[in-house]
């Protein structure tokens, strides 16, 4: 039989209103919005209007909402200094909860949510959508086919767009966690990148603010190694003039090539070629890769509601780890751009 969860969201803004709630709506089998809590508590009424929430499931406070046993787990999207607060309170309620990307504001809140993570049974989701990508597994089981991991280049461009309604967030304007867009979008790159390559052992970066409204720097160009060897590149912002919004990752083999392409407006495809020389004819297959729109939402939803259902936090893919993972390379590629792109480690969690 299908359970249906009951959902309690704390942060009622943009996202939770235009895509998470959405998605709960999609799946009435699977979950029911209950109860909302936000900080300026007309807002939470107004999204429980939207919702279907009953009034009297519009809490007062972080305390209430957790505390409430009718609320099987919670879907926070506040702004994520605020994620180690409520981990460590959902923990001690043994409250299942997503937490938004990128997992907390520093390495140090990060690292904290590794451990209190790893020392609980609470299911606990970073909303790194990107990580469940389709192209990522699609990717995956081709990367035999061209031999030995050479290389990589990765990049994820766009022009700045002064018309984003996500610009006028005040925390955006003003950002308390580590690189603003950089890390804010960033890991989501990255998520796509170490999915398909595996951990990042070093970066060196440069990094730099374009636009006044980032509140920090918003570009970032660098080389990175894995911890496999190979060697490449990873190109990220959206503060340029106009361009194409480009989206690529090319992964060089020894015996071919694989070609991501996700670039805006036009369908999302792989590219793959094996062959060992120029003068080959290469053995050639492209394929599109059907994707949602963000990428990844229904399956990272999907995962976390299989992880409560079958109380087993082992079945999550968006783990505290692996997203402290892409935290660590942003911030390892702003200390190297503090020190004029000298190469930096990645921290462990
Ligand atoms: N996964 C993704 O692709 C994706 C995309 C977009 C956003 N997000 C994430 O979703 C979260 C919300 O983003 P959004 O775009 O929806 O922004 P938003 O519309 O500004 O929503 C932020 C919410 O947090 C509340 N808030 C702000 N500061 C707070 C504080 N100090 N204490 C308690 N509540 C506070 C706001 O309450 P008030 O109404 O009182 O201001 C508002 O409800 C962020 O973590 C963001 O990174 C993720």
């Amino acid at each position: 039989m299908t359970k249906q969860l009951n959902v309690g969201f704390v942060g009622t803004g943009i996202f939770a209103k235009e895509v998470h709630l959405p998605n709960y709506q999609s799946k009435p089998e699977h979950y029911k919005p209950t109860a909302a809590f936000n900080r300026t508590k007309a807002k939470a009424e107004q999204f429980a209007e939207i919702a279907g929430i009953d009034n009297s499931k519009v809490h007062n406070s972080l305390d209430e909402i957790i505390a409430d046993p009718d609320v099987d787990f919670l879907d926070v999207l506040l702004p994520v200094e605020n994620n180690l607060d409520v981990v460590t309170k959902a923990i001690k309620h043994n409250k299942p909860v997503v937490i938004e990307k990128p997992i907390a504001a520093n390495i140090e809140q990060a690292r904290k949510i590794v451990q209190l993570d790893e020392s609980s049974s609470t299911p606990i989701l970073i909303a790194e959508q990107w990580l469940y990508f389709k192209a990522i597994e699609e990717i995956k089981q081709r990367l035999p086919k061209i031999g030995q991991i050479l290389s990589f280049t990765y990049r994820s461009t766009g022009p700045f767009r002064k018309s984003s309604q996500y610009l006028n967030t005040s925390w955006r304007l003003k950002p308390n966690h580590i690189g603003g867009y950089l890390s804010d979008g960033g890991v989501h790159q990255l998520a796509v990148l170490t999915g398909v390559l595996g951990e990042i052992e070093s970066i060196s970066a440069l990094t730099k603010q374009v636009r006044e409204e980032s509140g920090t720097d918003d570009i970032l160009f660098s080389t990175l190694k894995t911890k496999d060897g190979a060697i490449g590149t990873f190109t990220y912002g959206s503060a340029f003039g106009s361009t194409e919004k480009h989206g690529s990752f090319i992964i060089f083999g020894l015996n071919g090539s694989i070609t991501l392409d996700f670039s805006a407006g036009k369908p999302k495809t792989l590219n793959v070629k094996v062959g060992s020389f120029g003068e080959d004819v290469p053995d050639e297959e492209t394929i599109e890769i059907k994707e949602s729109s963000p990428p990844g939402i229904p399956d990272e939803f999907e995962n976390f509601y299989q992880s409560i259902v079958n109380n087993d936090k082992s079945l999550l893919l968006a783990k505290p780890r692996v997203a402290f993972h892409h935290l660590a390379i942003i911030d390892a590629a702003l200390k190297s751009s503090k020190a004029n792109g000298d190469h930096i480690k990645v921290e462990e969690p």
